[in-house]
């Protein structure tokens, strides 16, 4: 691992150490409306992993379905977190692109809400493949970033001001050669687009004031730039949020 490597990890790590109970607090619902559940075609008693499972409320979807249910996740906190709010997920402390899980062991093997915090998206997709039965499928879901590379960089410019700790969000054609550039075909893509308050975007207890403001001040300024169409909402802006399923197979 290089020095650059270790760094991110650190600084990952530490963000959801301090924010795990916030984060999890904030994202609960956030996967109501996608049904992963339904949209992966998941059978009962499969076995459904998820890398950067984090505090466990995208695979908790997924408990009274599958036979098995398992994290691999950086950061122990959002692991603890986890373990009180849904008994019975299997745990584990890993990287994404080193899972300690034989080739060919899942059914469905998913990460969601946690590809833009990776620099090495490819190899972590293709990590997922490789833990990933013949006959088995791979869910990718991330927020997405605008077609046009302005406001696709106006929009992380933005982000990496809110959380350091990302490395980028990509747009729907990104996302569909990563995974396919990880040896995955697409069978099913679903695109959500939901309104969002920069207030339930940026808890108080979850990131510091500072932050907060200069977030403001940059929706002040540039907000227009970012493809995330911001308005005004009394002293709140509402804003555009976008999200992207991939459900995969293995290429033939
Ligand atoms: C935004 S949270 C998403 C958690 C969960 N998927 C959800 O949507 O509620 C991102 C998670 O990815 C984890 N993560 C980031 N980079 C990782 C890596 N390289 N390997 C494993 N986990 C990672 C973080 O520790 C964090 O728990």
């Amino acid at each position: 691992m290089s020095d650059s490597d270790r760094e991110h990890t650190k600084e990952v790590t530490e963000q959801f150490t301090r924010a795990a109970e916030a984060f999890s607090e904030r994202s609960r619902g956030r996967f109501d409306v996608l049904d992963p559940v339904a949209f992966s075609r998941v059978e009962p008693g499969q076995s459904v992993i998820e890398v950067g499972g984090g505090s466990g409320n995208f695979i908790s979807k997924f408990q009274s379905i599958a036979g098995l249910a398992a994290i691999f996740d950086l950061t122990p906190a959002m692991l603890g977190v986890a373990r009180r709010t849904y008994p019975g997920l299997a745990l584990v402390v890993a990287d994404a692109e080193r899972l300690p899980l034989a080739s060919g062991s899942a059914d469905l093997a998913t990460t969601a809400q946690a590809l833009h915090h990776m620099a090495t998206p490819v190899e972590v997709v293709r990590e997922l493949r490789r833990v990933t039965k013949r006959s088995g499928r791979v869910l990718v879901v991330d927020s997405v970033a605008p077609d046009r590379i302005e406001e696709a960089r106006a929009m992380n410019e933005l982000d990496l001001i809110r959380d350091p700790s990302h490395v980028a969000f990509r747009s729907p054609a990104a996302m569909k050669v990563i995974v396919q550039a990880a040896g995955l075909d697409i069978v099913d893509e679903h695109l959500s687009v939901e309104q969002q308050k920069l207030s339930q975007w940026m808890w108080p207890d979850e990131f510091p004031g500072e932050r907060i403001e200069a977030v403001r001040n940059f929706i002040e300024e540039r907000g227009a730039e970012t493809g995330m169409k911001f308005e005004r909402s009394g002293g709140d802006w509402v804003f555009e949020r976008r999200r992207l399923m991939l459900l995969c197979e293995r290429a033939k």
